[in-house]
């Protein structure tokens, strides 16, 4: 089979309305999509792993904060004044176009990784002076771009209450919510550091110019983790355990250090998470602890070792908050796109949150008092979900079509069910089977309109892993026919044996 690229999945996308530019009947305004049945379903899954993973299996609490806070949260949290990317604006037709992107577009194109890590550490007038002697012409009215870039913030804002006095904004992440409530919730007991605050929700970026479909929104989800730990404790313990440090630090990834990217030499290397911490590129072990974790999730969605890799994010591009960034990327046919940005966010959000309400963020831990220390762990939603698929689209060009091979944990649904015909006798059968499944919570649906290979294949394309097809041995002995997506091979088997 062989592997489609990102305009296959769009146009798979739009056919299947798996996601929908939204507001579209009055016209597209770029940077906002709404998720169809399917796609909301495959992104729902990745939400349940993420659960299972990192909240369940570590023993960590999650909570649902505001999207609305006061223009003081974000004078704590640095965001009013920091949040910004590097905008240039066209003069001929006044559209505007982030800087940044402009030359990583080109560089990538070019594969120039030695230019490409260059942009990092470039200033706004040096951007600008790139824009221009590499020509770059404005994408809606052709101009060579000749302009002075500038800092434009992403924040959006909005007023509370009827006289509009108050200053208020849509959060860009969902932590600083979980920052504000963390002592509230330590106080309710028990709790021994290192211990996780997680939220998913969603969050609202006022992007300069919206790109890749789900890589660069306006409106987006986040799945964040704030771990909350004390920095000068070595021996910690997970959800009551000791984790195996052994095996975490063993964990091999692919890695691509500030080093590699100034030399601009390879995509990444492949070593292990004790080198990395041992070279100095990931802050402190238990940074190192959670990337084993987060090597895992991904894994189990489904994606490809050789489509991800860590990046230690250089100094200059590292977030006003952070001592130490690592950014997991997935790969897409422009180049590799970050969807998760790890942090070593320090006591940086309390301690501010401590001096802007003039109150005190310390708890107890044991017998110590101490404002901890966070690493961050914070996940795309839309970019985990539009990679992944973006690395399971293959053409098989033995079926004739598409199959999106996704795991049976992400999957739409685990089955479809199908009459092998138009017969009201086998459609009655197959409805009682989807009905028997769904009481075993075992997702299907049923599927009766157009020829069985025409429902095969829209099966296939939308990542369903089986289908069961009730035929007129069904009606006699009560075994149906399993067809396995991953080998387009059918086997026998009784319906009390479907799991
Ligand atoms: N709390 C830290 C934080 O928000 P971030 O790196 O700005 O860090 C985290 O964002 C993740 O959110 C990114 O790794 C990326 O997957 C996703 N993300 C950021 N901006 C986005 C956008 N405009 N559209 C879609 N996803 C975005």
């Amino acid at each position: 089979m062989k592997k489609q690229n990102v305009d296959a999945l769009v146009n798979l996308a739009a056919r299947r309305a798996i996601i929908l530019p939204a507001f579209n009947i009055y016209g597209d305004i770029g940077g906002f999509y709404d998720y169809g049945p399917l796609g909301f379903r495959i992104k729902n899954n990745i939400v349940g792993e993420w659960r299972r993973t990192f909240i369940e299996s570590l023993g960590n609490l999650e909570v649902e904060t505001t999207l609305i806070s006061p223009a003081v949260v974000f004078e704590a949290s640095g965001h009013l004044k920091n949040f910004a990317d590097p905008i240039i604006t066209c003069k001929k037709c006044s559209k505007s176009h982030r800087a940044d992107k402009l030359l990583e577009e080109l560089y990538q194109k070019r594969n120039d990784l030695e230019k490409l890590s260059g942009i990092k550490k470039m200033d706004f007038k040096e951007m600008g002076a790139a824009v221009e002697a590499e020509k770059i012409k404005c994408d809606s009215c052709g101009d060579p771009l000749k302009a002075e870039v500038k800092s434009f913030n992403l924040m959006m804002g909005t007023k509370i209450g009827p006289t509009g006095d108050l200053q208020a904004y849509m959060r860009p992440e969902t932590a600083q919510g979980i920052f504000m409530d963390f002592k509230a919730i330590h106080r309710t007991g028990g709790m021994k550091l290192p211990i996780a605050i997680g939220q998913i929700g969603k969050v609202f970026r006022n992007e300069i110019s919206p790109r890749k479909i789900l890589i660069r929104m306006r409106e987006f989800t986040q799945m964040e983790l704030e771990y909350f730990f004390d920095p000068s404790e070595k021996d910690f313990q997970i959800n009551n355990r000791k984790p195996d440090m052994g095996k975490a630090l063993g964990t091999k990834l692919n890695f691509l250090s500030s080093e590699l990217q100034a030399s601009g030499k390879a995509e990444y290397e492949h070593i292990s998470l004790k080198e990395c911490v041992t070279k100095g590129y990931i802050p402190n072990e238990f940074m190192a602890y959670m990337l084993s974790i987060e090597v895992g999730f991904l894994e189990r969605l489904g994606f490809k070792q050789e489509d991800i890799r860590f990046r230690q994010i250089v100094k200059e591009e590292l977030p006003h908050y952070s001592l130490g960034n690592i950014d997991v990327e997935a790969r897409l046919d422009s180049g590799f796109e970050e969807i998760i940005g790890n942090a070593y966010r320090t006591d940086f959000d309390l301690k501010n949150h401590e001096k802007y309400s003039k109150g005190d963020m310390s708890i107890v831990n044991g017998e110590k008092k101490l404002v901890p220390h966070v690493v961050e762990l914070s996940f795309g939603l839309d970019r985990i979900f539009w990679t992944l698929l973006a690395n399971s689209l293959y053409m098989d060009d033995k079926r004739g079509w598409e199959v999106l091979d996704t795991n049976r944990v992400v999957a739409p649904y685990s089955y479809v069910v199908l009459p092998l015909q138009k017969d009201e006798k086998l459609e009655t059968q197959a409805l009682n089977i989807s009905d028997q499944l769904t009481k075993k919570g075992i997702t299907n649906y049923y599927s009766a309109s157009g020829s069985i290979g025409k429902r095969y294949a829209r099966a296939d394309e939308t990542g369903i892993p089986y289908a069961v097809t009730a035929d007129y041995q069904t009606l006699e002995d009560g075994t149906v026919t399993v067809r396995d997506r991953a080998t387009a091979e059918q086997t026998r088997k009784k319906i009390s044996e479907i799991a």
